[in-house]
């Protein structure tokens, strides 16, 4: 494999799929963000045994997501892709997938229901394992250590034993994402993400801030609203929909030996899926167009995303849109845009122009997370609430000023109550980021945080 310097490069236009592509001809190209492995043979015999396993998610379903997209590319619907910056080996328990469950399915009604849109509800979850880092080493008082990149690889610790890559890490990957998706299928399948059951997603914590009022006032609406339409006879059928929630995976899919394996032809359409997930993107620091990442990604016909940050010239993205959705197909691509609070009204609209004019349907979302990352006095690495709340905004007056619509939000958070950003209603503070601060990669939305947030991009939707 080759290693390839970070920052994406031009390349010229891409011979079609049908011709040139298999689940490893990325092996081919310059390859960014990967480990070294100590054993390829050990890598090998790993990798093996994942192609042999059943998929994680079957190609009718990325199909389903991918025709749910395309309502959103033509702004008839709105993306709410949200969970973990890095999912843990050991914070996995179904208290902590439900709570992360529970509180993307409060945004989701909040949205639905302040806003009367359509959402498409995403997941980082099931698979968020791998992390690209800045840097391949981290020195700590003189001593230097592979970087940690999330667990799929290595572990968290700073000990030379710790932060060795290990392959059987991808079969603990596959099979924790086998069980949080069984999980999820029954939560979301099995009456606990009923809609008469919207007061019960509101966790004690939540229930007793500003924004956790607020929401119960909201829940006690909606369940008169249901009420009222049972009594009208609107609600005599099967009703799925009350009963039943679509809750769809995705992660970066940054390890591509992994991503390979478990890359399947679909018997129906004979198209190949990557099945770990429903969907995949591609991260910042891999959208090189001649890189590898691009190139795996082009062939798999899930919906992807793809990462856009502020480096990034239309040109540029055009050229990823033709490589990525060459066939102009709604619901494909998204382009998750991360230009930081400060710079996304200037530096959004030229891209969206060039987008829009090479006749690309792609869904839009804002990732308010990733470029307002910054220090803490004490040390901790933080984002403020205001912060990820003006890179929202910016992005839909930049939306509103070109005509375009701004498809959906793409954030890090947790159900839990810890205290990682700064901001939002309980004013978490610099003295309060020790308190709770337990993400093992960036820090995330609390559950209060996140519904507060929810209410403000209702806002944003409905003031359009
Ligand atoms: C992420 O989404 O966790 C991430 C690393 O983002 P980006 O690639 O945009 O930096
Ligand atoms: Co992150």
């Amino acid at each position: 494999m080759k290693h390839l310097a970070p920052g994406p490069a031009l390349q010229p236009p891409f011979a079609p799929v049908e011709q040139t592509w298999t689940p490893s001809s990325w092996r081919d190209r310059p390859v960014a963000q990967q480990p070294d492995w100590p054993s390829p043979d050990d890598l090998d015999r790993v990798t093996k045994t994942l192609t042999g396993y059943p998929p994680l998610v079957f190609a009718g379903e990325a199909r389903a997501l991918r025709e749910r997209l395309a309502r959103v590319a033509r702004g008839e619907a709105f993306l709410l892709q949200a969970g973990d910056c890095a999912e843990s080996f050991e914070a996995f328990s179904a208290d902590a997938i439900r709570d992360k469950l529970k509180v993307i399915l409060q945004m989701a009604v909040v949205l639905m229901y302040s806003a009367g849109v359509e959402v498409v509800k995403v997941g980082r979850i099931a698979g968020q394992y791998a992390k690209p880092r800045s840097s391949s080493t981290e020195t700590v008082e003189g001593v230097e250590l592979p970087s940690f990149r999330g667990h799929l690889v290595n572990d968290i610790a700073f000990t030379e034993a710790a932060r060795l890559a290990d392959p059987e890490r991808l079969l603990t990957a596959y099979h924790q994402s086998s069980a949080t998706l069984n999980l999820l299928r029954a939560f979301t399948k099995g009456g606990f993400a009923d809609l008469r059951r919207v007061h019960a997603w509101n966790q004690e914590f939540v229930a007793s801030s500003a924004e956790g009022r607020r929401y119960e006032q909201m829940a006690d609406e909606i369940d008169r609203a249901l009420r009222f339409m049972a009594a009208c006879g609107v609600l005599s059928g099967a009703n799925p929909q009350l009963h039943e929630v679509d809750f769809w995976t995705s992660h970066e899919a940054l390890i591509l030996g992994y991503e390979e394996a478990l890359t399947r032809r679909d018997s129906i359409t004979g198209d190949w899926y990557d099945c770990s997930a429903h969907s995949i993107w591609i991260g910042e620091r891999t959208r090189q167009l001649d890189g590898a990442h691009v190139e795996f990604f082009r062939g798999v016909q899930n919906p992807i995303g793809c990462k856009i940050g502020p480096t990034a010239t239309p040109d540029e993205v055009v050229a990823l849109c033709d490589a990525l959705d060459p066939h102009r197909q709604a619901g494909r691509l998204t382009l998750i845009t991360r230009m930081g609070a400060t710079a996304v009204e200037e530096a959004l609209p030229p891209l969206l122009e060039a987008v829009r004019d090479s006749g690309h349907p792609v869904v839009w979302a804002c990732d308010p997370m990733h470029s307002n990352t910054f220090t803490a006095p004490n040390g901790r690495k933080t984002r403020h609430f205001d912060d990820v709340l003006a890179e929202i905004a910016g992005f839909f007056r930049a939306h509103d000023r070109v005509g375009t619509w701004p498809g959906g939000v793409h954030v890090e958070l947790t159900g839990d109550d810890v205290t990682e950003c700064l901001g939002g209603g309980d004013e978490v503070s610099n003295d309060d980021l020790d308190t709770r601060y337990e993400t093992m990669c960036d820090p995330r939305l609390n559950a209060r945080q996140s519904i507060d947030l929810a209410f403000r991009v209702a806002e944003l939707l409905r003031h359009r």
